[in-house]
């Protein structure tokens, strides 16, 4: 496993993390326990040490089964939790305003419960879970953030940025007042690297690249015909045609495979690594069999600059909110 540094934090975290929604329980319907933190725990043999949850995965189920295996590990694992938008929009709307998503009260309550479920006096990172850049005009959620890391509960600051939008967090990364963001980064969604990371690295702010994957669309075993259990959040992510597009964006990717990455879950994880903004990646991994396929791939070898061109071409713009 290979490290890099998480921008101004200094935190030096494994360039594979650990994306600890699945293993809630909730949303991704499916997770066993067991599987889990033996999951977690290969991780962790393997040399990852960040990890990435939130208060809303299986509300506290996940930061439970992480808590549980992080205590049990003499390793230093680095530990991300989020608190919820309290009015529950994600993504967060024009028109909500601070006290409607992050009132204080609700940043701290939030931190703490996150605590519990860990059973961890402090987090290495606290996130908002979703962000618009007009809240700079009102910091309390800042101050919230800065006392609970003045009590120790928490030793660096990030958010989350809304799914698909890059740059509405571009005001905050140059206002240097956070650590890290989080965002969606794969080879369908490169957005990020036109405006966010540029100023990430100029800024020291630490990038979390999440959905490495694009929620499994970049692991090739979605077709037409795949079903998913009733009640699973990809019913509505992959509703209508979207698994047909899915199949035919990524057989016109199956020719890029070869020497420089065999599959295209390791094709689609070399894509995020090879961007020098990027601390660490998080994919999603519930089982052992995953987390031996991804951390494989942190071995410094960076696609060429020819396959990366290629892979150029394989952005792919849809409307999620139709
Ligand atoms: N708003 C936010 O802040 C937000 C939103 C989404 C995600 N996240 C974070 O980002 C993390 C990653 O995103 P995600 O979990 O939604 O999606 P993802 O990483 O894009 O995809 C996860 C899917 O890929 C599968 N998978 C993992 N490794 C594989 C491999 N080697 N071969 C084939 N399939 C593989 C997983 O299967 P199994 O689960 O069966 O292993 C799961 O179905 C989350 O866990 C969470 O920490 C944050």
């Amino acid at each position: 496993m290979r490290y890099r540094r998480l921008g101004r934090t200094g935190f030096q975290v494994s360039e594979i993390g650990f994306g600890a929604w699945g293993i809630g329980g909730s949303f991704w319907i499916g997770a066993q326990d067991a599987e889990s933190l033996a999951a977690l725990h290969a991780a962790i043999d393997a040399g990852v040490n960040f990890i990435d949850t939130a208060l809303v995965y299986g509300d506290g189920h996940s930061e439970t089964l992480v808590g549980q295996v992080v205590r049990a590990r003499s390793e230093r694992i680095y530990v991300a939790s989020k608190v919820p938008p309290l009015n529950g929009h994600w993504p967060a709307l024009p028109d909500d305003r601070v006290p409607d998503a992050f009132p204080p009260s609700h940043i701290i309550k939030s931190t703490e419960k996150s605590l519990r479920s860990l059973k961890l006096d402090c987090l290495d990172l606290q996130q908002l879970h979703v962000w618009r850049d007009e809240w700079l005009r009102d910091e309390s959620w800042l101050q919230a953030l800065l006392k609970l890391k003045a009590d120790g509960k928490i030793r660096a600051i990030g958010v989350s940025i809304n799914d698909h939008e890059p740059e509405s967090a571009l005001k905050l990364v140059r206002s240097e007042l956070i650590d890290a963001v989080q965002v969606i980064y794969n080879i369908f969604d490169q957005s990020p690297a036109q405006a966010l990371f540029p100023a990430c690295r100029q800024h020291d702010v630490g990038v979390l690249a999440r959905c490495p994957f694009d929620e499994g669309g970049l692991t090739g075993t979605i077709t037409p015909e795949t079903t998913f259990p009733v009640s699973d959040w990809r019913n509505d992510y992959f509703k209508g045609d979207r698994k047909a597009q899915v199949a035919e964006h990524v057989a016109s990717l199956m020719g890029l495979l070869g020497p420089e990455a065999h599959t295209l879950p390791e094709l689609a994880l070399r894509f995020c690594l090879a961007h020098s903004a990027v601390s660490t990646v998080l994919p999603g991994m519930r089982t052992q069999a995953h987390v031996r396929a991804n951390v494989a791939v942190s071995d410094g070898r960076r696609l060429s600059d020819t396959l990366l061109a290629s892979l150029e071409c394989h952005a792919w713009q849809r409307n999620f909110y139709d």
